[in-house]
């Protein structure tokens, strides 16, 4: 089975060369794996907590979406929306917040780093703690559990909303799941392969270090620029350089392949001035870059593109969330107050919520299969089907079903159950006292 891999890129800022190499580059790559069904989204939500400013949050989702999709990153392929997109995001995050202890959230590093300050600044403990960041930790779990992800890249310091994300998860099923698995539990995945690229001053690069160098913003020359102002040692030309202590050197190996990497070693202990060693970097950055930065400007250019592919990428991912929340609520007592499947025939006609179109909702279950549900024109659901391994096959089923008088040659009453055969094969049992429910429903589906 395919391994589901979700992160969220919180929508602050203008993406570096160091959150390309680390994250944006290693990410697509990941997800052309044919074994990955990779989930990438704009954490815009939690932006909110660390940013009240409307035209930088604005700006950064742009930026970002444009930056992921310049440097390859392929919409059909991978699901990739914004969080502020998916209602039923908040919804699960209001479910979960329920079931989460407030002691657990106590212990969250990001609360606590900001309790400490305030302790040691001698003001209130929650000076300037708005509930956004307290609650933090919910809301990740919601953005990874409402898609039953197996595997979330993140850095170290995520590790802790990881673990919290999967204590909350259990703790759901096991006061809702009745003995099924309702959430995943999720696993952290740190990737030390990844680069951690150095920034100026050879601190990681980092925005709150102001030591970043530009990946998009401000073309090649910017770029340029920023490298130039890499700190190295006094070394003059001619000297040899102590290459594992430089900076340089680690970043130059972040956009080369090793033997490129042993020769500009070479060439450093051999003399290289560092001058020129910048220049080469920069030329080795421009190679890989000089493509993408053309892409992100025309990207940029056109927002309506960005728009429309993020529209697409958030329904895509709402074909599940919207079936899961509803079996969420079920699970926690949120049901419609129509009575559902085998009751619906005794008040068949009777109902408020009349005058909705029956419905077909497909939704992938617990194990990845597939499945659908036939929803009847008063909102209840009439039937559940068997699971299948391929969408393909489901929707064959859904077809067939939706021929008029389908039901006559594909139904077989045993007992009180009708079964129905596609092909051979059973797709779906219901009782027989909603059998009129389900013809009609069809019925009303097929006209
Ligand atoms: N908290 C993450 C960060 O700061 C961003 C994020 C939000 C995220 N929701 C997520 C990451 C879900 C992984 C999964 O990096």
């Amino acid at each position: 089975m395919n391994t589901r891999v979700l992160t969220g890129i919180t929508t602050t800022g203008t993406p570096h060369l160091g959150n390309y190499a680390g994250a944006i580059r290693p990410s697509i790559q990941a997800s052309t794996r044919p074994d990955v069904d990779a989930f990438y989204f704009m954490a815009d939500y939690h932006a909110l907590i660390k940013c009240d400013d409307p035209a930088r949050i604005a700006r950064s989702r742009l930026e970002i979406a444009a930056t992921w999709l310049a440097a390859g990153l392929d919409p059909e392929r991978v699901t990739f929306y914004r969080q502020s997109d998916i209602p039923e995001i908040p919804e699960l995050c209001w479910m979960l917040s329920c079931v989460t202890a407030k002691g657990l959230m106590n212990r969250a590093h990001a609360y606590k780093a900001a309790v400490d300050q305030n302790q040691a600044r001698n003001v209130d403990e929650d000076d300037g703690v708005t509930m956004g960041l307290f609650s933090y930790p919910v809301l990740m779990a919601a953005d990874i559990l409402m898609f039953n992800a197996n595997k979330v890249p993140v850095g170290r310091d995520q590790i802790q909303h990881l673990e919290m994300a999967r204590d909350i998860a259990q703790r759901f099923n096991h006061l809702y799941g009745q003995g099924q698995e309702l959430f995943t539990l999720p696993d952290v995945q740190i990737d030390d392969e990844v680069a951690t690229l150095p920034g100026l001053d050879g601190r990681k690069m980092s925005k709150s270090y102001d030591n970043t160098i530009p990946l998009f913003e401000g073309g090649s020359k910017a770029m340029r620029a920023a490298v130039m102002r890499v700190v190295t040692d006094s070394r003059g030309p001619g000297e040899p350089k102590d290459v594992e202590n430089s900076h340089l050197y680690t970043l130059y190996r972040a956009f080369a392949q090793p033997a490129e990497s042993a020769a500009f070693r070479q060439a450093l202990e051999g003399g290289l001035a560092w001058g020129e060693a910048k220049q080469q970097l920069c030329d080795r950055i421009d190679g890989e870059l000089g493509p993408m930065r053309e892409r992100y400007a025309d990207f940029m250019a056109r927002p309506e593109r960005i728009e429309e592919i993020l529209q697409a990428g958030a329904q895509k991912a709402r074909r599940l969330s919207t079936p899961f929340i509803e079996r969420l609520r079920e699970a926690v007592g949120l049901r419609r107050s129509v009575p559902a499947a085998g009751a619906a025939a005794v008040h068949g006609g009777t109902d408020k919520a009349k005058g909705r179109p029956a419905r077909f909702v497909s939704f992938r279950d617990e194990d990845g299969k597939f499945r659908f549900r036939l929803i009847g024109g008063n909102g209840a659901e009439l039937l559940l089907s068997e699971a299948f391994d391929d969408p393909k096959a489901a929707g064959v089923v859904v077809k067939a079903l939706q021929q008029p008088e389908a039901l006559k040659d594909l139904a077989k009453e045993i007992a009180g159950q009708v079964s129905v055969t596609v092909d051979g094969r059973l797709v779906c049992r219901y009782g027989s006292e909603i059998a009129a429910d389900v013809e009609k429903a069809l019925a009303s589906l097929g006209s």
